[in-house]
């Protein structure tokens, strides 16, 4: 089998790159797409030792797949987990996090403040399989301390949150869990890789959807847990196994080709994204912005504590009410109407009628997601033409 090379001693950059590439006998230089779903063995000696464990291989790809292996090590070795593990997509991936290590009579706490499929796993699902679970302001420190119980096991939250953009202390979160003997979950789709690390903020677990800007490009779904070894020994190891949330290796292939250029689109994405905020904060049509970057975002300090930069998303929202951001929405040329996000092209979302529609209006209003929000997910287009597009928009509210 080919060896893996770790570069976790260099910048991210350069992990971004090189980490956890497995050169085949025909010494590749781009990664190799092992588009297979299982593996053969040179003697049935051999096989019984594989599946033993006492022979070390791939087996199965449902359990593990060269390709899925290095979009695996590339991603531990730029979080600084001790490992990582691929699934399908971002919810499988938040699903697997929340689900694996839990059982009738554990409690969970979360933040109110989630996309809405991931606030549907806390709220709906696991209370469904005996698991209670308690939702709290996560801005509110006090109410975290509050919410614990002898029987919590985990807490979760998603800082940006989607979409009103709040930044939760994630260092202030983790010390209530783990005096509280539970674990802390961190879905780090908003900061990035780039610009947050939850781990060395105190979290024990961070999730993604790569399909935001890990892909970047619109293509593939996929979702990744980083935690240490012994997380994915003790909860997700048997879990994933058995109940077969797998990446496609195609997919995993893309992903890690998108790794190599993640850093260099964040980047050139929240620059944009920065100046964009900036023409719509002096703006008459705009009512609110929420920007992380910005000395005017509501957690400013915990911006700057937490974060390495701001953000590829900006929230805001218009006068008039829903019909008035329909109109900018219908009226944007560059931006396109989506519910992605991270993408190399701007995507713009109503959030009240499409990620958060599943929330009874008041939810709504309390989260801060009114019906003339608008979630701006900045591309790589040149940020001039963006600015030209918003304001002609603005100009139809
Ligand atoms: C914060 C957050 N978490 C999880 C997900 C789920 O990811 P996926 O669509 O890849 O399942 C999304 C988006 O869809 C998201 O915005």
């Amino acid at each position: 089998m080919p060896e893996a090379k770790s570069a976790s001693r260099y910048r991210p950059e350069t992990r971004l790159v090189h980490s956890g590439t497995l050169r085949s006998q025909f010494a590749e230089t781009s990664e190799a797409l092992f588009l297979t779903q299982g593996y053969v063995y040179d003697t049935a000696e051999q096989c019984e030792a594989r599946f033993k464990g006492d022979d070390p291989g791939f087996i199965y790809s449902r359990y593990s797949n060269p390709t899925v292996a290095m979009f695996e090590q590339r991603m531990a070795a730029l979080e600084g987990a001790e490992t990582a593990r691929a699934l399908a997509t971002g919810m499988a991936a938040v699903t697997t996090a929340m689900l694996a290590p839990l059982k009738a009579g554990d409690h969970v706490v979360a933040a109110k403040a989630l996309f809405g499929s991931c606030r549907y796993v806390v709220e709906d699902l696991l209370p469904r399989y005996g698991i209670e679970s308690t939702l709290v302001d996560g801005l509110d420190l006090d109410q975290w301390r509050k919410a614990m119980r002898p029987n919590t096991k985990t807490c979760f939250i998603e800082s940006p949150t989607n979409p009103t953009l709040d930044v939760l202390d994630i260092g202030g979160i983790a010390e209530i869990a783990h005096q509280a003997g539970a674990r802390l979950i961190v879905d780090n789709v908003f900061a990035t890789p780039i610009w947050q690390s939850p781990l060395a903020l105190g979290a024990d677990v961070v999730v993604y959807s790569a399909t935001k800007h890990i892909d970047g490009q619109g293509r593939t779904l996929g979702g990744v847990i980083l935690s240490s070894n012994n997380f994915v020994q003790d909860h997700l190891q048997t879990f994933i196994r058995q109940t077969g949330p797998s990446i496609s290796p195609f997919n995993a292939w893309v992903l890690l080709k998108g790794l190599e250029t993640l850093g260099v689109r964040v980047r050139q994405q929240t620059e944009s994204a920065a100046a964009i905020a900036e023409a719509l904060a002096s703006h008459p049509k705009v009512s609110r912005l929420i920007y992380p970057g910005r000395a005017d975002h509501p957690q400013a300090a915990l911006v700057k504590k937490q974060m390495r930069a701001g953000s590829t998303l900006i929230g805001f929202e218009v006068e008039g009410g829903k019909a008035a951001a329909f109109r900018c929405l219908n009226a944007l040329k560059i931006a396109r109407i989506s519910n992605n996000l991270g993408d190399a092209k701007s995507l713009v979302t109503h959030p009240a009628t499409t990620t958060h529609q599943r929330l009874a209006p008041e939810v709504r209003a309390g989260l801060g997601i009114g019906e003339s929000f608008i979630r701006y997910s900045v591309g790589l287009e040149h940020k001039d033409d963006l600015i030209e597009d918003l304001v002609a928009a603005l100009e139809k509210v």
